[in-house]
């Protein structure tokens, strides 16, 4: 991975569109039927949603980098896009899911990127994603982390030695 390459990449996802309308968790949960012939969402042994082992499990996919599953065999065009950088968050999910490879090409600047998931969802990308994000612990820690940030630990250097 070239840093050039890289660097296209954090600019496709930089001028990403305008803020996408919020996901409907109920409404994604029910439209997970779509994508279970392929994935499933397991947390070890807690089956989350039943599902194909074609693509990937998809428990805490939101805050994942892209591509990291162990010993799943993923296509090119992703794995590169997993070594650029690319995080999923909420937003990214809902444009992949519309046209994986349309999307590949977007992010990698090729023409010639390539998508494992033949699979187009024509509406809905939001919901599932809003979806994804309730089976995904990362968000949760990610939250917390943000707000020990704004919680300073005050200096007490006063020793009283009498
Ligand atoms: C026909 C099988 C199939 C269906 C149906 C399918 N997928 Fe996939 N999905 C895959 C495969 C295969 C990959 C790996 C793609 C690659 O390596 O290019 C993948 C990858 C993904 C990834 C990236 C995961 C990662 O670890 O980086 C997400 C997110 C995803 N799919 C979401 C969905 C959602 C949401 C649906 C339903 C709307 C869905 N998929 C339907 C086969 C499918």
């Amino acid at each position: 991975m070239t840093p050039i390459r890289t660097l296209a990449i954090l600019a496709a996802l930089g001028a990403a569109t305008p803020a996408l309308a919020e996901g409907d968790v109920a409404k994604g949960e029910k439209l997970f039927k779509k994508c279970k012939a392929c994935h499933m969402i397991v947390n070890g042994d807690e089956v989350i949603f039943k599902g194909g082992k074609t693509g990937p499990n998809l428990y805490g996919v939101v805050g994942r980098a892209a591509a990291s599953i162990e010993g799943f065999k993923y296509g090119k065009s992703l794995a590169a896009a997993g070594e650029a950088g690319l995080v999923w968050d909420e937003e990214q999910i809902a444009k992949y899911v519309t046209d994986p490879k349309a999307y590949l090409k977007e992010i990698l600047d090729d023409g010639g990127a390539k998508s494992s998931m033949s699979f187009r969802l024509k509406k809905g990308g939001e919901d599932i994603a809003a979806y994804l994000a309730s089976v995904s612990p990362a968000m949760a820690a990610a939250e917390g982390e943000a707000t020990e940030e704004a919680v300073e630990e005050p200096k007490t250097e006063t020793e009283t030695t009498d």
